[in-house]
């Protein structure tokens, strides 16, 4: 039988912790140098029910959590907006958190954010790190950089002779974090479903809406098929996603299932952006940052399976 001395032991078992730490090392400094910086544009297809032929393949490019402050630099949101343009959407839309905490970033955000151009506009909604601080400050200096802030409001954007209806709910700054009670999370955002119904109100029947809400839990709220899809942020992927496990930590009432990408819950579509920026810890691991570029296609396409709204590519 093979026996090992016990200098050859020493050497292997040395071998192996050397060899650990610089993989420890090397991974650490991957998921805290690089990663965070590599952001990923996907392109998901998706079907609308509700979608006039003049808006066959509109594009939307979506940022989201921005979060510019101690971890995110001007320069990366600059990287960012260039990539969106690069890109040519239809129409520009970013689901919040655009500082960190403070709104004392919001106007080096806003000042990246004014080069952003698509023919149909920019439109913003607010997310908890914004109402956290001073939200009035955060809008004011997104409108001045010419984004159209929706604070529970509705626009109709004109294609053609077709609209879409594009829906603002502002964060209430209540969170479900680390499995908050949906029963809690209900209440604190209970005027924000009211505020919903009263923007759903009137819009004729057969028009697409899209709803741009911060956090994806809101959209177990949703009244059923009323919204065609609703893009979300706040999640971030969980900033380190593991093997088998997922997302250690998620700020969701509903485990990991907004944590990133496009859910079909029982009221609607959800799309959920991995966000730009990111949050302490400043690691991301296996979550890359995300720009979404979605294109809409309508259930008539040829081809389209109905039960599975994302197109293959
Ligand atoms: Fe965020």
């Amino acid at each position: 039988m093979f026996a090992l001395s016990r200098r050859s032991f020493l050497k292997l078992s040395i071998g192996g912790i050397l060899s650990g730490a610089v993989f420890s090392l090397l991974g650490g400094l991957y998921a805290l140098r690089i990663e965070p910086r590599w952001v990923e544009v996907t392109r998901p297809r998706i079907a609308l029910r509700r979608l006039p032929k003049a808006l066959e393949g509109f594009t939307i490019a979506h940022l989201s959590d921005i979060h510019l402050g101690p971890y995110v630099r001007p320069q990366d949101v600059r990287m960012a907006v260039w990539m969106v343009n690069a890109l040519k959407p239809d129409l520009i839309v970013l689901t919040g958190d655009f500082v960190y905490h403070s709104a004392r970033y919001s106007a080096a955000c806003a000042k990246e954010l004014a080069s952003l151009s698509a023919p149909c506009g920019v439109y913003a909604v607010l997310g908890n790190h914004d109402v956290w601080t001073d939200a009035g400050k955060v809008v004011r200096d997104l409108r001045e950089a010419g984004v159209r802030v929706l604070r529970n409001e509705r626009e109709a954007v004109e294609i053609g002779d077709a609209r879409l209806w594009l829906l603002g709910i502002e964060d209430t700054g209540y969170t479900g974090f680390l499995g908050g009670f949906f029963s809690d999370f209900q209440a604190m955002w209970q005027k924000a479903a009211q505020a919903l119904a009263g923007l759903l109100d009137e819009i004729p029947p057969d028009e697409p809406r899209i709803l741009l809400v911060h956090n994806p839990d809101f959209t177990e709220m949703l009244p059923d098929e009323q919204i065609d899809l609703a893009l979300c942020g706040h999640t971030h992927g969980g900033q380190v996603r593991l093997p088998f496990i997922g997302a250690p930590v998620l700020p969701s009432c509903f485990g990991q299932k907004y944590a990133a990408g496009l859910v079909s819950n029982e009221h609607t579509l959800v799309y959920v952006n991995r966000g730009l920026g990111l949050i302490y810890p400043p690691i991301r691991f296996n979550c890359r940052p995300e720009i979404t570029l979605i294109q809409l296609k309508s259930f008539l396409t040829p081809s389209v399976d109905l039960t599975n709204p994302v197109l293959p590519l």
